[in-house]
């Protein structure tokens, strides 16, 4: 298969420039002992230099810009901009928020359709309309997905993210559903899940009183996901505050590393200088993350687990061909972390500070809580089928928030892909959904910049949508055979988080800090200021008096 990162038809000077870059800018054709033929050989260099910037120039001119050089098939072209030569769009990519921009281009070259641009030599299609998206993510042509540098590099080619679309693929996928994502499996981690929420509950409860009144939301989110996945995907556990804080080091390094936009992936000239030291960092992070993980896996070797398997279990017991080797099986549960925790946290902060700034709408919620689950218990997760408006609340935010505004990660198009209006994506391509920018049509969403839960109620003039990727109006898991399988459980999750803290507490804005929707787009987008908000009790907090469930203390 192509490299992804590299065109092999379009963008082919783009080979030159290392012969004039490397070895201290003089260039491998300048590396010669022989100083007299140097000199002798510079007309040539100057030529080829000429021709070069000529060609460059001439690509540069094509719709899609410089990697899409021989690339448009014969037939309808696809319009983009140009950008620049030899680094296309890069900056539009990695400047600001990427959704933005490439929505504001669309509209400017009328490419909602598809849009060609070019990412450095690597040929990109970005779709901001709902058909096409449906097409495109469905389509056995795009079941495979580009991969990163940094993903390669931290073990994400065996996970199954990134693993290619292939037998062990559908093995991952098929052991996940079966062991993780199930909905009985789902249930059986309730209680966890529970008791997550009720420490998170008196933290927050603990840090008000503190504090005099302001909480910083986001610690408690991402300690409660952390703690939610270590116990559905690694069983549950007491680990040490020391424990507890190298996994944090990890998890945020590997964010930042995975959510980093490295322009070595699409100039791959670029990878020996490191711009980024994207390469280094990750070479020190992989043997502590292998080391953790693998410590892991061996505790649940030596443990007799017949009762309560969870999903390290039913990977070390798949035998036969389906046995995975021990570096894949660290892949798979990091990736894990890594997926199950930051898109649940930053949904719910978003979540909270949309309830913050309509008040009438943390009422309204509140009063369906009181109705349907009282004030003399605290919520179940089997009450959330009777809470629509609950439900319709974490739907409007993933709508106006979603956590992977371009879907977090791209496809690759394995095979020439013909649409229905004659344009055709070339094998090699990288393809992308703007799925911000379909959430924000106002074709498709009335006032799509309010938000209104209430657009989501038949019973209060709205539709019903299936945010599963059923809709590609609202796809915020994406969709097709590489559809988000934490879907059911990110979705219960962030419903239970929200349900109780707005059933607990009244949430006020805090008068130093005003809610701020600035977003920073890294692995996902996330508020750029974190949510400061003052909590006041309404129905006490369950007790924390609970089966230690909880991997963190
Ligand atoms: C609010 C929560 C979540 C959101 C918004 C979300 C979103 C997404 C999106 C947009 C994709 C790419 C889908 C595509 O290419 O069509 C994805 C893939 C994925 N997600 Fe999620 N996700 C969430 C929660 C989770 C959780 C809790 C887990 C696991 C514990 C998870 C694991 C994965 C994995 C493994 C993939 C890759 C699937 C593949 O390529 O076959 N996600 N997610």
């Amino acid at each position: 298969m192509e490299n992804p990162g590299t065109s092999a038809t379009g963008g082919w000077w783009l080979y030159a420039i290392p012969l004039f870059t490397k070895n201290e800018v003089r260039g491998y054709f300048l590396h010669s002992t022989d100083h007299i033929s140097e000199w002798g050989q510079w007309p040539l260099y100057i030529a080829l230099l000429i021709a070069a910037v000529c060609a460059a120039m001439v690509s540069w001119f094509r719709p899609g810009g410089c990697a899409w050089v021989g690339r448009h098939k014969k037939g309808v072209a696809i319009p983009g901009p140009k950008g620049w030569p030899i680094i296309g769009s890069l900056m539009d990519m990695s400047v600001g928020l990427a959704h933005r921009r490439l929505e504001c281009l669309a509209r400017t070259y009328g490419a909602k359709k598809l849009m060609a641009f070019s990412l450095g030599s690597t040929p990109t299609v970005i779709t901001s309309d709902p058909e096409v998206a449906r097409d495109l993510l469905s389509s056995p042509h795009f079941a495979d997905r580009p991969l990163k540098q940094s993903a390669q590099q931290l073990m994400f080619g065996r996970a199954m993210g990134f693993a290619p679309n292939g037998d062990y693929w559908r093995l991952l996928r098929r052991i996940s559903s079966t062991h993780l994502f199930a909905p009985r499996r789902i249930a059986a981690h309730e209680i966890g899940r529970q008791a997550d929420c009720t420490t998170m509950l008196s933290d927050i409860r603990d840090e008000s009183n503190i504090n005099g009144g302001a909480v910083k939301l986001r610690r408690h989110l991402q300690k409660a996901a952390l703690n939610n996945i270590m116990g559905s995907v690694f069983g549950l556990r007491s680990v040490d505050a020391e424990t507890e804080k190298n996994l944090r080091e990890m998890v945020d390094e590997g964010f930042e590393l995975l959510g980093a936009f490295n322009w070595a992936d699409h100039l791959p000239w670029l990878r020996v200088l490191d711009p980024l030291r994207i390469h280094s960092r990750c070479a020190r992070l992989v043997p502590r993350v292998r080391s953790f993980v693998k410590d892991i896996i061996e505790e649940h070797r030596q443990r007799d687990n017949t009762a309560d398997s969870d999903f390290v279990d039913v990977l070390l017991s798949l035998q036969g061909e389906d046995k995975l080797h021990d570096d894949d099986m660290i892949a798979v549960l990091w990736e894990m972390i890594f997926r199950g925790t930051d898109t649940t946290a930053l949904l719910t902060e978003w979540t909270m500070a949309e309830l913050l700034l309509n008040p009438q709408v943390q009422g309204k919620l509140q009063a369906e809580l009181d109705a349907v689950v009282g004030s003399n218990r605290s919520l179940r997760e089997d009450d959330i089928e009777k809470l629509p408006y609950l439900q319709a609340v974490v739907k409007e935010s993933l709508r106006m928030h979603p956590p992977g505004p371009l879907l977090s990660w791209a496809r690759l198009c394995t095979e020439d892909w013909h649409m229905a209006n004659g344009m055709c994506v070339p094998a090699g391509t990288t393809a992308m959904v703007n799925m911000w920018s379909i959430t924000h049509d106002p074709e498709i969403w009335e006032r799509p910049h309010q938000f209104r839960p209430e657009r989501f109620l038949p019973s209060e003039g709205g539709q019903h949508v299936d945010v599963r990727g059923n809709d590609l109006r609202l796809a915020p898991f994406g969709a097709g055979r590489r559809v988000c399988p934490g879907k059911a459980l990110g979705l219960r999750t962030v419903q239970l988080w929200v349900a109780k803290l707005v059933h607990h507490f009244t949430w006020l804005p805090s008068p130093n800090h005003p809610v701020d929707l600035t977003e920073i787009l890294k692995l996902s987008c996330q508020m750029a200021t974190s949510l400061t908000a003052v909590p006041l009790c309404r129905i006490p907090a369950p007790s924390t008096e609970q089966p230690p469930t909880s991997p963190f203390p």
